[in-house]
């Protein structure tokens, strides 16, 4: 005689791992019923191990049916293989980010935006109102189609696309006759605090802000040639946009938030020809990484990083007019000599914002195939390489 009894069970097994599992147990069990004669019946109980719950392979589990102590029954647990597991992966579903300094689909910016979009994120970028038009414009007519496409084969969306200025931290701080001109008069509050308001109202929170943007106007001048008008202007648009950034964005990212910013080595050593006070910016926009990393942990929770990026032909690097000649001495010297590229950048930056970096705080990560690494050019007269 056959007796549907309903059951409820747990299971009980050691525990080590962290890995979902689902299991299907069969379980014969005794059980008394009315007639108060005992029969066997057949139930199979789907049991749903908990996530942080999984059993070694071979491992014994003692299934107890709950009621009237009916019974119990072993069941051996197959552990998931390797190739079944989900790998460790970046994983930024649900997270909101907004990547500044992105107007072409050439610089870092880019990559990042596209590696966060990989990984799940919802992106939105910001953009400087003069590259703005033209940004705009080639996304509609579909020039950055192929550069967009994901792994998937799905095409990349922003969420939406700021105009921005880190110029400035407020539009009142803005000049008048730079909020009237062609480029800047539609496009809204532009300044930082604007930006960082309008995120609000469009998202309410966020969870990951990339300031990938830099500018000199003196960029080609020797220190010796170098004006305090330029100097300052290096420092303000490249070094305190990123504080600006965080006094603005931190408190409307959720707890555990991320900010990463982009460097360039002649922050530390000299590269002839990488003036106009952007060596210094870059010096302050690591220091200042650091101490934001400080002071942002402690009154958010959030994390601030730093990419040391070695030479790429982005756009900015090209106006400096020797980006070639960069991305060939460090292939000769660097101990990788492949070519850097903006994805490896990208990927580093998705890896930093994601939670496999929870405690990275206030460091330059670089990622210049190792260039950083070397004390001595190889590419000398005489030397042999390796
Ligand atoms: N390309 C390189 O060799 C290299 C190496 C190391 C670090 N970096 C850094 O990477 C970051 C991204 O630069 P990239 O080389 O990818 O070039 P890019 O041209 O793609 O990005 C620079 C962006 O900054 C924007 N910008 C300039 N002034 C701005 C302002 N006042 N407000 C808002 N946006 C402004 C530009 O419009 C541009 O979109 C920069 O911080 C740069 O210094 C570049």
């Amino acid at each position: 005689m056959s007796v549907p009894v309903p059951v409820s069970v747990s299971v009980s097994v050691p525990v080590s791992m962290s890995v979902p599992v689902s299991m299907s147990v069969p379980v014969s069990v005794s059980v008394p019923v009315l007639m108060s004669v005992p029969v066997s019946v057949s139930v199979s109980v789907p049991v749903s191990v908990p996530l942080s719950v999984f059993p070694r392979s071979g491992t014994r589990a003692m299934i107890v049916v709950a009621g009237s102590a009916l019974a119990c029954a072993a069941l051996e647990c197959r552990s998931i293989s390797r190739d079944e597991r989900a790998m460790l992966a970046i994983d930024l579903r649900g997270k909101r980010a907004l990547v500044a300094g992105v107007a072409d689909d050439a610089g870092f910016g880019f990559a990042i935006a596209k590696a966060l979009a990989e990984a799940g994120a919802e992106v939105a970028v910001a953009t400087w109102p003069p590259a703005l038009v033209i940004f705009r414009t080639m996304l509609d007519r579909g020039k950055f189609d192929e550069s967009m496409t994901l792994s998937d084969g799905s095409k990349m969306k922003f969420a939406k696309i700021y105009p921005l200025d880190a110029d400035y931290d407020t539009l009142a701080d803005a000049p008048a006759e730079l909020r009237e001109s062609k480029r800047y008069r539609d496009c809204g509050d532009f300044s930082i605090a604007g930006v960082a308001a309008a995120v609000a109202a469009d998202w309410g929170q966020l969870d990951i802000v990339v300031h990938s943007l830099a500018n000199g106007p003196e960029v080609k001048n020797p220190l010796l040639e170098t004006s305090r008008k330029g100097y300052l202007a290096a420092v303000s648009a490249s070094a305190y946009s990123m504080v600006s950034a965080v006094q603005h964005f931190a408190p409307i990212m959720r707890p555990g938030g991320s900010f990463v910013s982009l460097t360039y080595m002649a922050s530390e050593r000299v590269v002839p020809g990488y003036g106009g006070g952007m060596p210094a910016a870059k010096a302050a926009l690591e220091s200042d990484t650091r101490t934001l990393a400080y002071e942002a942990g402690r009154k958010w929770g959030h994390r601030v990083n730093v990419i040391s990026a070695g030479p790429l032909a982005s756009r900015a690097a090209s106006a400096i007019g020797f980006i070639g000649q960069m991305i060939d001495y460090n292939q000769r010297n660097s101990p990788l000599t492949s070519p850097l590229t903006a994805e490896e950048v990208g990927a580093t930056a998705a890896f930093l914002c994601s939670p496999l970096a929870s405690g990275i705080t206030g460091t330059t990560m670089y990622v210049d195939k190792g260039f950083a690494a070397m004390g001595m050019a190889v590419d000398r007269e005489g030397a042999k390489p390796l």
